[in-house]
């Protein structure tokens, strides 16, 4: 058996690219806030450009957990499971950080910090999400899983969509200006949700390429229709006008176009993978000439 921190090792203990690709992304982050440090120090609030850059890439890695099993199956990549938790306590370890730096932020006064996340909108809701992403965290070993027995610990590890909500309910709230960003995150974790209602309705297994392409044009008009409605509401002017704006694109990219975009990516993905013959096992090979 190989030592569980190895964790670049697979389960039979062979070294895994798959794993170390993996890793290599979870550090990413990390290298480039020590290649910035220069910047990052030099600013006008540090800690404060850290907590951000923390949450940030929780919320990416918190989504990217969320995209394996979508990924896996029109990947026709069963293996990528293998990373999911990997990947799922990375977005944790990031979002402790992001915690811990607010905690320096506010030079460690824990009162003023228990204060804070129990009276603001925005803390309360992202301090729910932490200690729910804290309970999965903390139920990833294998003896968790092995204790809790596979029902009970998929049925836990179901929160992780409400929490993924709330994480991005605190990023709207927190940001101020432009809300491209998280709309573009809101619109991809609606795919991702929208991927598993369907498979859901016609009873598991792959959704076809059609499917696929329905699915991402009708993620994509409700993006456009609820960045309208919602900078509607909060400039009062009319969603038709945002609207129109749509073709615009000196003003930027709508986070519409860019959901379709990534879901037309996916679809070509689809559409090949589905055209591949399928490795047959080696066993059942052989046991079927
Ligand atoms: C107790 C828990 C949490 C606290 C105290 C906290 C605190 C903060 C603070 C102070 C900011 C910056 C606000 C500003 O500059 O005005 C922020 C931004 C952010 N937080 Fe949290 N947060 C918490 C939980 C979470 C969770 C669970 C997530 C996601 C998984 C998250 C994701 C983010 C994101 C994405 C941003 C914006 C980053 C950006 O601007 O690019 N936070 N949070």
């Amino acid at each position: 058996m190989k030592p569980s921190w190895q964790i670049w090792r697979d389960r039979r203990g062979r070294l895994s690219p798959l794993r170390m690709g993996a890793i290599a992304a979870l550090l990413f982050p990390l290298a480039k806030a020590l290649v910035d440090a220069s910047t990052i120090v030099h600013g006008a609030r540090p800690i404060n450009d850290l907590i951000h850059r923390a949450g940030f890439w929780a919320l990416v890695f918190l989504g990217v957990t969320l995209a394996v099993t979508p990924l896996r199956r029109i990947l026709r990549y069963g293996n990528l499971v293998d990373i999911r938790r990997m990947l799922g306590v990375g977005a944790f370890c990031y979002i402790a950080a992001h915690l811990t730096l607010y905690i320096a932020d506010q030079s460690f006064d824990l009162g003023k910090v228990v204060h804070e996340i129990t009276h603001r909108w925005y803390l309360i809701i992202g301090g729910t999400a932490w200690l729910g992403l804290a309970v999965l965290a903390a139920t990833s070993t294998d003896g968790m899983v092995r204790r809790l027995g596979g029902l009970r610990w998929r049925r836990l590890h179901q929160i992780v969509y409400a929490i993924a909500l709330l994480a991005l309910i605190h990023y709207f709230q927190q940001t101020k200006a432009d809300v491209t960003v998280p709309t573009f995150a809101a619109s991809l974790f609606v795919w991702l949700m929208a991927y598993r209602v369907v498979a859901w309705l016609q009873g598991g297994g792959e959704l076809s390429t059609l499917a696929l392409f329905a699915m991402s044009v009708g993620v994509s008009l409700l993006t456009f229709a609820g960045e309208a409605i919602g900078i509607g509401l909060a400039f009062h002017v009319s969603p038709l006008r945002v609207l129109d704006t749509a073709f615009d694109f000196d003003i930027g990219i709508r986070p519409g176009w860019e959901v379709l975009g990534a879901g037309l990516i996916v679809v070509a993905i689809d559409a090949v993978r589905s055209r591949w013959p399928r490795r047959v096992p080696r066993a059942r090979a052989v046991a079927a000439e």
